[in-house]
């Protein structure tokens, strides 16, 4: 029997941007997915299609208990986190020898084949490999990483990735000549990002752009826009959705010694705030 988890992740800039080539920046958070695999010839019922993928993916059959801290469908990533953790326990269990890579890409099959086609490859490479993530066109690479000092608001309103890449999408049938210089803009945000990425205060200010940018997009909500503000009053550098948008979380780049301060604003606006950090490792045996 082994014990296995996986990160969950935000995106710092570029969400929606990444679908049209453009580059992209995600981090690994805390919290994480713990999932227990034991070897078994007569398992135990499925408790849900990604496990079920998961060993038939490998060609196995056996027990699984998942024990999540992450609120699900809220654009952090969490059923890549369980598939992630899934595999890798599986891959543990029984000696299957496949590398990160490979998990992390039989994980993103297994998210498009549930999901019906829409996943996010950066969903499931971060959870797997952790840090900070650059993504440029198809290619994803670790960066070296940065201690950011984040807030996570979760709006408690539930969103459909799919629906609002499909918004995204429909804007840009028709108004190519507008929407294109916007995508070509949060490209340039995410790399002017990752050159000051020592520089809060500046990303803070790149973040604002982003959140901006998003809402021209069609993707804000307005409790994301409550959150958003309220952080911002309470003293953060900068704050803007992650994931999807239309629902979901936002987060908030604070000074270390404000993040208690805005974790409270948000929990002020009747959503769920909690503070986190970046997580280097991605999937682990616990
Ligand atoms: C969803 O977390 C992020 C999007 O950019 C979709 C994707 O990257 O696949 C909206």
């Amino acid at each position: 029997m082994v014990t296995w988890s996986a990160p969950g992740k935000v995106f710092l800039f570029g969400e929606h941007a990444v679908v049209y080539g453009k580059p992209g920046l995600a981090m690994a958070i805390k919290p994480r997915v713990f999932v227990t695999v034991r070897k078994n010839r007569h398992p135990t019922p499925a408790k849900s299609p990604y496990i079920d993928g998961c060993f038939k993916a490998m060609g196995v059959t056996g027990s699984v208990y998942v024990n999540s801290q992450m609120p699900s469908s809220s654009g952090l990533g969490s059923s890549a986190a369980v598939t992630v953790a899934t595999l890798s326990a599986i891959n543990d269990e029984f000696d299957l020898d496949r590398t990160r890579e490979e998990i992390a890409l039989t994980a993103y099959q297994i998210e498009r084949a549930v999901q019906k086609g829409r996943a996010s490859p950066t969903d499931t490479y971060v959870s797997t490999i952790g840090g900070m993530v650059l993504i440029t066109g198809q290619s994803r690479r670790k960066i070296p990483p940065q201690n950011l000092n984040l807030v996570v608001g979760n709006t408690l309103v539930s969103h459909s990735t799919a629906k609002m890449v499909e918004l995204v999408a429909e804007g840009q049938r028709k108004f190519p000549d507008v929407m294109n210089p916007v995508m070509e803009a949060m490209g340039a945000l995410t790399l002017s990002a990752v050159r000051n990425l020592s520089n809060p205060r500046q990303l803070g200010q790149l973040m604002n752009i982003n959140e901006a940018l998003l809402e021209v997009l069609g993707v804000g909500h307005p409790t994301l826009s409550k959150l958003v503000i309220a952080s911002r009053n309470a003293g953060a550098f900068g704050a803007k959705l992650t994931g999807a948008g239309g629902g979901g979380c936002m987060i908030a780049l604070c000074p270390k010694h404000m993040k208690g301060r805005v974790a409270a604003a948000i929990d002020a606006c009747d959503a769920r705030a909690f503070i986190t950090s970046i997580d280097t490792v991605g999937a682990r045996k616990e």
